[in-house]
């Protein structure tokens, strides 16, 4: 019996839904009597319709961080309050603007063929995710992380040696974007961030000394030439986001891969559908991890923070609200899908919210899924694989990992095999 082990007990609020083993009735409930209330226990507002969703998102006054508090007081003082300041992620206005069109451009100029082979390469035997030796749930566990964030690593221009280190410091840097880290897990994100700013540092440095001679093609090239380009000269914003560029990845990825691996287990048809043609099991499974990205996706909600009184789907908003944006029950609206609840493979004009939408869409859009199809597409056919074959997927069971608003699933075994 393939199984999630994550509490089916009623969910008490939209927060708890986040790691729940299955949210979305709960959320369909929401949509149909509640599109957008206040909870007065969580203290934020709920929009759970794509309507309500769409409309905060695309309101200028809804901004990504509150007006009195642009770092969290946890962070303030350590470098990875420091990189928080700067992210592109964490601001509005021209802290936003300018680096994110620099991004944009460089992330759009990303061969994805090209990164399709990589990862392809990075989940070979050959790569550094050989298949593992059992424990391979532990091992699947480590490689949902491991391999977009080496993927992107790699991208950027780091050399192999490099990504392992990278890898643990990412690890303990991402705690301090959640309110449930430990002050010895926000000490350990500081450190990690120290250490992530000289390596990057060092990164720009040898990408100057290099450009015109080995390679202008890495990622972190593009930056420089599209900041060079558009006029930005803060070099602190530009590291900063550069490292935001791994953490976007870390989580999210980890969570696209997971739940695709959920799909595979608990829809055992869609296994039967991955054709043996190298190209069309590709395309199948880009098509799979699109439809994972809408109906179960790794970051199931966002938030927005207001700035001004305003109205909104008949509602009155007050200058310090918060609203808690439920893209994982948007994306399940009758008024986005026809069969919004069905998984369908094949599925005209797929819309989602989970990449986000308006100024601060993402823009690592294609790259996740480009990772994500080819990983899992390197996976399936394999003898061994990091994947389990399927009569091992059968036996997998699953948890979510602590978190308010990513869906990552941690594997373990039923039984051993
Ligand atoms: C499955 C993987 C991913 C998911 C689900 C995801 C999701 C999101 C979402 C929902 C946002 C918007 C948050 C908001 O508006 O509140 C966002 C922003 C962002 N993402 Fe991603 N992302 C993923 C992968 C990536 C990757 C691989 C990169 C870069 C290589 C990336 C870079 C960014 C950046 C820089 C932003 C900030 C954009 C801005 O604020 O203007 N993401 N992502």
């Amino acid at each position: 019996m393939t199984t999630p082990k994550t509490s089916t007990a009623p969910i008490r609020n939209a927060v708890d839904a986040t790691t729940h083993a299955d949210p979305y009735p709960w959320y369909a409930e929401l949509r149909r009597n509640a599109p957008l209330f206040f909870d007065p226990t969580l203290k934020l507002w709920i929009a759970s319709s794509a309507a309500a969703v769409s409309a905060v998102l695309a309101h200028v006054d809804c901004r990504v961080r509150p007006a009195h508090e642009p770092v969290p007081p946890g962070l303030v003082g350590g470098a990875a309050g420091e990189v928080f300041r700067q992210l592109v992620r964490m601001n509005d206005g021209t802290r936003h603007d300018e680096p994110k069109l620099v991004l944009e451009r460089a992330l759009g100029d990303v061969d994805l063929v090209r990164l399709g082979q990589r990862v392809a390469a990075l989940a070979r035997d050959d790569g550094p995710f050989r298949a593992p030796a059992p424990p391979w749930a532990d091992a699947l566990n480590e490689t949902l992380f491991r391999l977009p964030l080496y993927a992107v690593a790699d991208l950027l221009g780091f050399m192999p040696q490099d990504l392992p280190q990278l890898a643990t410091w990412m690890r303990d840097f991402v705690a301090c974007l959640s309110p449930l880290s430990t002050p010895v897990q926000l000490g350990a994100a500081h450190e990690a961030a120290a250490a992530l700013l000289r390596r990057f540092e060092d990164l720009l440095a040898n990408s100057v000394r290099s450009r015109g001679a080995t390679d202008c093609t890495s990622l972190v090239s593009r930056v420089q030439a599209h900041a060079a380009q558009t006029g930005w000269a803060d070099r602190q914003a530009l590291l900063c986001n550069l490292i935001g560029l791994l953490s976007q990845t870390f989580d999210a990825t980890a969570g696209l891969l997971g739940n695709a691996v959920v799909a595979l287990a608990t829809r055992p048809d869609l296994l039967a559908e991955l054709p043996a043609h190298p190209q069309a099991r590709r395309d199948t499974a880009r098509l799979l991890v699109e439809e994972v990205c809408r109906l179960d996706p790794p970051i199931q909600n966002t938030r927005r923070f207001v700035a001004r009184d305003m109205e909104l789907a008949g509602r009155l908003l007050r200058a310090g609200d918060t609203v808690l944006l439920l893209l994982g029950s948007a994306n399940r609206d009758a008024a986005l899908n026809a069969r919004a609840d069905e998984f369908l493979l094949q599925r005209a004009q797929r819309k989602y919210f989970s990449f986000g939408r308006g100024s601060h869409a993402c823009p690592g859009q294609q790259i996740a899924l480009t990772i994500a199809a080819s990983a899992l597409a390197s996976w399936l056919p394999a003898t061994p694989s990091p994947l389990p074959q399927p009569t091992h997927l059968q036996a997998l069971t699953w948890t979510y990992r602590p978190s308010v608003n990513a869906r990552i699933p941690c594997f373990d075994l039923a039984t051993s095999t």
